[in-house]
């Protein structure tokens, strides 16, 4: 098992597949994007190495992330190759849900156990406004496609912006009366140079919930305030979901941190928020053993920061949310 120098056993790993997508969200990219070109990608056959090595060293929580994941070509078999690792526990996969109508079952069938779909309103112009370039109802069938493909539960990532989306907090709640699926409200990153929007654009997961209790009333607490993941998570009383909250700006959950993440490129990303990296492709690819990477790997993991200091505006600089899988 990978543990850093603060004790924090560290077994979940995403892995960013492409930094490529096929949408231009606000809050994650400029409209005009430059991807990286593909021979500084990792291929197939490197990520399925690496992540031979990492479950070898106790990761077994693995999610495949982007930019958006379903792009790369090779998904099914990507998912297929991980999902028959020993020690993989769960598989799971973060989208935004465009291909999904078609991916759902393939996936499925390969091993995936679980989809996190990315729905940030239920309007579709707002949809349009907010991703530049999506379609509501494509989304829609993808999430009906997930969950009839077994994808379960369902869970729906909306990031909360204001003067862009908080409508959405009512609309997107009301979902979970009907459908058993966590609707999961994230309070906006903001990032430096990526993208205009900026600090006093985050609504806080408490101003969240006063909306949502002010139009549907009292949220009940599931799980003591445990977290499920990062998210604390609520019920509207009757409903078959959940509601989760993912307060990354105002209540960091940096303590009980159990992540790292290997970037497209082929970086171990020790945090989400913070420049430190390890760069195992080029170690890869110059011939390095399996023993040398493993020790790379763990001596990256025992050095992960600490923690983010997004609340008092410090923020990574390098790279943008595309990149690092979110
Ligand atoms: P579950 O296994 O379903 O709990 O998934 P997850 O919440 O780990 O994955 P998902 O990709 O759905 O992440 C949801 C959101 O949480 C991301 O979009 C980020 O906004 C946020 N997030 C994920 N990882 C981190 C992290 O390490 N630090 C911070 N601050 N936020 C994170
Ligand atoms: N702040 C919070 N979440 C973000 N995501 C992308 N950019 C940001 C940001 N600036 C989320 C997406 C998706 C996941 C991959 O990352 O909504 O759920
Ligand atoms: Fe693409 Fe996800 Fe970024 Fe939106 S948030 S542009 S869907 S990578």
């Amino acid at each position: 098992m990978a543990i850093d120098r603060f004790g924090r056993a560290i077994h979940y790993i995403r892995i960013s597949v492409t930094d490529h997508c096929n949408l231009r969200c606000v809050y994650c990219m400029p409209e005009k994007m430059t991807f990286r070109p593909t021979e500084e990608m990792m291929s197939f056959d490197e990520i399925v190495t690496l992540t031979r090595l990492l479950t070898s060293l106790g990761f077994d929580k693995i999610r495949l992330t982007g930019g958006e994941p379903t792009v790369h070509p090779q998904i099914v078999e990507i998912v297929g190759a991980i999902a028959g690792m020993p020690g993989v526990n769960s598989v799971s996969l973060t989208t935004n849900g465009v291909l999904l109508n078609k991916l759902a079952e393939p996936l499925a069938k390969a091993g995936l156990q679980r989809v996190n779909i990315s729905l940030d309103t239920l309007n579709p112009l707002e949809y349009r406004r907010i991703t530049r370039r999506g379609r509501f109802e494509q989304v829609w069938a993808g999430i009906l496609a997930a969950e009839s493909a077994g994808l379960k539960p369902v869970k729906l990532n909306a990031v909360i912006v204001r003067n862009f989306n908080e409508s959405s907090l009512v609309d997107l709640s009301r979902l979970t009366y009907e459908h058993p699926w966590q609707v999961r409200f994230i309070e906006m990153m903001p990032f430096g140079g990526a993208t205009a929007l900026q600090l006093d654009q985050v609504v806080k997961a408490n101003e969240m919930r006063q909306v949502i209790q002010a139009a549907l009333g009292p949220l009940e607490l599931v799980n003591q305030g445990e977290l499920d993941g990062e998210a604390q998570i609520y019920r509207l009383p009757g409903s078959q979901g959940q509601l989760g909250f993912i307060a990354s700006v105002s209540v960091p959950f940096c303590a009980s941190c159990s992540r790292a993440r290997l970037t497209a490129d082929g970086h171990l990303r020790l945090c989400l928020l913070r420049d430190k990296e390890v760069d195992l492709l080029t170690p890869l690819r110059a011939g390095a053993s399996p023993a040398q990477l493993r020790q790379l790997i763990l001596d990256g993991i025992w050095q992960k920061p600490w923690g983010h200091g997004l609340a008092d505006g410090e923020y990574a600089t390098d790279r943008i949310m595309s990149e690092i899988g979110g």
